[in-house]
């Protein structure tokens, strides 16, 4: 064989290998984050289970002696994080496009006891323990011992970076051992389990493992709310994620205003965010299930979640006058208690916008922009504050196994502002136009939640479990909204 033909087979050969490489997924020698695969044995997801003879208890047990928490946890969304038919949609569509192994990726923070076990196999609802299904049950925040995130690729918290453990083998079997903020007292745990304080059960550092969502190969920070709030006020001054979402609406805006921590006795498992939809659907299914108690429980998160999202942002309307006659307005939105960007996590998705409307002394609109259209898509012209995902084909993308990349991100930083500049129409002959600035919010584009809501897996019946027969337009929250009146001249 020639030399040259002996270089054409070696080329050859190797191109064969780099393809292998790249379709079995393992992130390739280019990659600046290094996996530790002995470490990280349930990877993409970056959970550490410390196995022993103690095995995970369902939320009702632990409800048995912590009565309150139970029902406070109980209509959260931490309680729905593996039924949720939205994330059973996507979890779907992940697993058709990149194949099973991503999976342990989405469950790793939607079902981590589903994912140590091994018990959880892919989409759906079909066969599983209670306590796989019961999401982000007490017994994985109790059950975790440590947490790992200065060993993962990228050296930041990400895909459930935590090391987690029920117990101890005991001379007589299994003890198990919870975990939590305070100095245990002898009578702690009843009988039942022994107690462990830990120093990060009150710090965001326990909530930075699943509230940052990287990219299960490329290491892209797609979700970083733990990272937006490291590098704030809050994070200066000790106000952590507990201080805002462990606690009532008039304690959170407390908090924010006044930059000090909530009293031991205002903590609450609520975990509270704006997310009203899914209360909404969740209270929804109660109520057709039967269950009045849980209903009513999942319509106070919703109140809540609604009244945190009007009491997150401020607005402010200010006149610009060129040649002494009005030539624009400037409106300014401003994160006055969000502890992190506005919105945050999926930026991607939700939807947070201007709408804007000029009227002159007739009451004859001179502008208008932000209105959705009546099939309920989004106005092209509104100014929108979210973030446009990219593939690594610089393409959009809205998928979490595909963004590797933001094309645009537009969020609003802790107590910063954006300003929007909105061209005013010459005046012809008015003397003063009314501005009217409304900051809405919704959790996602129409045709996504279509999308999600068309594809949930087997087990999950829409019609049966949440009365929903079709895809009803999404409800729209308006957060704040102000009204000015503002001279044509000056
Ligand atoms: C998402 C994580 C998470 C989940 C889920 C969770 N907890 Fe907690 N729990 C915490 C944090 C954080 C604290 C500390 C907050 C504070 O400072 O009081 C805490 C504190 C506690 C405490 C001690 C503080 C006190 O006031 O007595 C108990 C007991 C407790 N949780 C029980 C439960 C039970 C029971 C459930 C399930 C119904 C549960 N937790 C679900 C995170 C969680
Ligand atoms: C690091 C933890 C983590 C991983 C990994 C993760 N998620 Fe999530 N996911 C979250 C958190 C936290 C939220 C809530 C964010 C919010 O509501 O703002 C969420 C929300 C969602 C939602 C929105 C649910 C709703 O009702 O609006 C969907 C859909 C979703 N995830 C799908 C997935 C899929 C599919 C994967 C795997 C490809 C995945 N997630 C991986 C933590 C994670
Ligand atoms: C037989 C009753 C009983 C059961 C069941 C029970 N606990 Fe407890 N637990 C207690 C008692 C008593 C304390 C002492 C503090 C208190 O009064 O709340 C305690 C304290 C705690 C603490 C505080 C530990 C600390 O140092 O901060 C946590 C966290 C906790 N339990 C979690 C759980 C979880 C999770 C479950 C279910 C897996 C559970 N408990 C089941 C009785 C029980
Ligand atoms: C084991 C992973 C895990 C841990 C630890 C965790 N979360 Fe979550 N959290 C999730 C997931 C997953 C969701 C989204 C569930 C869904 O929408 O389907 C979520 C949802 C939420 C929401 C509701 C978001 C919304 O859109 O309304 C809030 C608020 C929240 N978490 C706060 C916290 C806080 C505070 C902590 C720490 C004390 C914490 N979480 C710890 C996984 C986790
Ligand atoms: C100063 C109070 C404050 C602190 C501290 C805070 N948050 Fe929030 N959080 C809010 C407010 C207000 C909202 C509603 C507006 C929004 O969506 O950003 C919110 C919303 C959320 C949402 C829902 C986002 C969505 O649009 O679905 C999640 C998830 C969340 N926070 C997690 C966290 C985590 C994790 C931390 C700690 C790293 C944290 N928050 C710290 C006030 C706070």
């Amino acid at each position: 064989m020639g030399k040259k033909m002996k270089l054409i087979i070696l080329v050859a050969s190797a191109l064969v290998a780099l393809c292998a490489v790249a379709v079995a997924g393992t992130t390739p020698a280019v990659s600046p984050f290094k996996v530790n695969y002995d470490l990280f044995k349930l990877y993409p997801s970056l959970i550490v289970y410390e196995k022993s003879k103690a095995e995970f208890t369902e939320p009702e047990t632990c409800g048995g002696c912590h009565d309150d928490k139970y029902k406070e946890w109980n209509g959260s969304l931490h309680s729905m994080a593996f039924i949720d038919p939205v994330y059973q949609g996507e979890l779907n569509k992940a697993v058709k496009s990149v194949g099973h192994e991503i999976s342990r990726q989405c469950e790793g923070c939607h079902s981590p006891a589903g994912v140590v076990t091994g018990e959880i196999k892919g989409p759906g609802l079909v066969g599983l323990s209670a306590v796989a299904k019961a999401g982000v049950s007490c017994d994985i925040c109790h059950s975790i011992v440590a947490l790992n995130h200065d060993k993962t690729p990228t050296k930041e918290p990400e895909n459930g970076s935590f090391v987690i453990n029920p117990g101890k083998d005991g001379k007589d079997g299994a003890v198990l051992v919870k975990n939590g903020p305070l100095k245990p007292t002898d009578a702690c745990g009843g009988g039942f389990h022994e107690c462990r304080q830990t120093e990060f059960h009150e710090k965001a550092d326990l909530c930075a493992s699943c509230h940052q969502v990287y990219h299960y190969d490329k290491h892209f920070p797609i979700e970083a709310t733990y990272n937006e709030w490291k590098h704030s006020p809050y994070s200066q001054q000790g106000i952590h994620c507990q201080d805002c979402h462990m606690v009532a609406t008039d304690t959170f805006v407390k908090v924010a205003d006044s930059m000090t921590k909530p009293e031991r006795k205002d903590y609450r498992h609520y975990f509270n965010g704006a997310n009203y939809l899914l209360y909404y659907l969740g209270s929804q299914a109660a109520q057709k299930a039967g269950d009045k108690e849980q209903s009513d429980r999942l319509m106070h998160q919703y109140d809540m979640a609604v009244k945190r999202l009007q009491n997150a942002a401020g607005l402010e309307i200010e006149p610009i006058y060129r040649k002494g006659t009005l030539a624009e307005v400037r409106v300014r939105v401003k994160n006055l208690r969000a502890g992190h960007n506005l919105p945050t996590s999926l930026t991607n998705i939700r939807q947070m916008w201007l709408e804007v409307v000029a009227k002159n002394e007739k009451g004859e609109v001179v502008l208008s922009t932000g209105s959705l259209n009546a099939n309920g898509s989004m106005a092209t012209d509104a100014r929108i504050f979210n973030s446009d995902g990219m593939g690594s084909d610089m393409h959009y993308s809205d998928h979490p196994w595909i963004i590797t990349a933001f094309s645009r991100h537009e969020t609003i930083p802790p107590k910063g502002y954006k300003d929007v500049y909105f061209g005013i129409p010459t005046p012809n002959g008015s003397s003063k136009l009314t501005i009217e600035a409304k900051l809405r919010y919704r959790q996602a584009e129409q045709e996504i939640a279509e999308a999600l809501l068309k594809d949930v897996p087997k087990g999950i019946d829409l019609a049966k479990d949440y009365g929903l027969t079709e895809i009803p337009k999404l409800p729209v929250v308006d957060m704040v909204s102000l009204k000015r009146d503002v001279s044509a001249t000056k």
